[in-house]
């Protein structure tokens, strides 16, 4: 009995027992608050990449934009002011996760592409039936010869370690499995537009990527599908004050 008592004592000097006993009611309330932030960061990424939803659904692309500028913000929010610009949109059956992918890689790339201080323009349109959106920077732009490689895969003019080139390459397969396009401006030294195109029907793209041409994944890309006359092209001009 005597032997048990002064094992337990040992122990409780051992562990500390008293000063647990204090902290545990304290310890126990940071650890579900810790929880609660957990869950919650998890649930905001899982409506961003909406991984347990492969299908195609009809989405909201103004709410997919706000929600992916959220979680660029961190990246954005020193060096960048960014203006948005929304228009009324019907809903676009997509798979929303994969084109908040392409999202991203665009607001990341227009971040990536402001040095100190810049602007970044978020614009929505309805046009022809296209869903349109356009995302604008004022960066250090393009030379012609980076305009002509840069949906190549492994492209990239980044360090190594901070690019890998498969942003922009993987974004353009998304935008043609949504039978869709994607346009590039850009003036060197002055900033860079793009324009993502998505047709609200006839949505499923009937050719099969690999057999698309690689040279069609230079300079100013249009993805197959619907081919939209160009005075398509020239009122999303017009209309684009973003
Ligand atoms: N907004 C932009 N302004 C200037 N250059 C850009 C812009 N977007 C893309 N680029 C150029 O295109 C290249 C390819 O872009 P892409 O997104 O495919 O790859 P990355 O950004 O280099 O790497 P990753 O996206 O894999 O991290 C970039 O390295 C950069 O040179
Ligand atoms: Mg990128």
């Amino acid at each position: 009995m005597q032997s048990l008592r002064e094992a337990l004592q040992a122990a409780r000097e051992e562990f500390d027992i008293e000063y647990t006993a204090e902290d545990i009611d304290p310890l126990i309330v940071e650890s579900q608050d810790g929880v609660n932030r957990v869950e919650a960061i998890v649930s905001g990424l899982r409506s961003f990449a909406r991984e347990d939803d492969e299908q195609m659904a009809p989405a909201d692309i103004n709410g997919a934009l706000k929600s992916t500028l959220k979680v660029a913000a961190n990246q954005l929010k020193y060096k960048c002011t960014v203006h948005e610009d929304y228009a009324e949109l019907p809903a676009l059956t997509c798979n929303i996760g994969r084109l908040n992918q392409v999202f991203m890689n665009l607001l990341v790339n227009a971040g990536q592409a402001i040095d100190e201080n810049g602007e970044i323009f978020i614009g929505t349109r309805f046009i022809n039936n296209e869903v349109i959106v356009s995302i604008r920077d004022t960066g250090c732009g393009m030379s012609p010869e980076v305009q002509k490689q840069l949906f190549n895969p492994f492209f990239t003019t980044k360090d190594v370690g901070s690019g890998t080139g498969l942003g922009l390459s993987i974004s353009h397969g998304i935008i043609e499995e949504h039978g869709g396009r994607i346009q590039v401006q850009s003036v060197e030294g002055k900033g860079s537009r793009f324009i993502v195109r998505l047709p609200v029907q006839s949505q499923q793209s009937t050719a099969a990527p690999e057999q698309q041409d690689q040279a069609e994944k230079t300079g100013q890309v249009q993805a197959k599908a619907t081919s939209k006359p160009a005075d398509s092209d020239q009122q999303t001009e017009n209309s684009l004050s973003v």
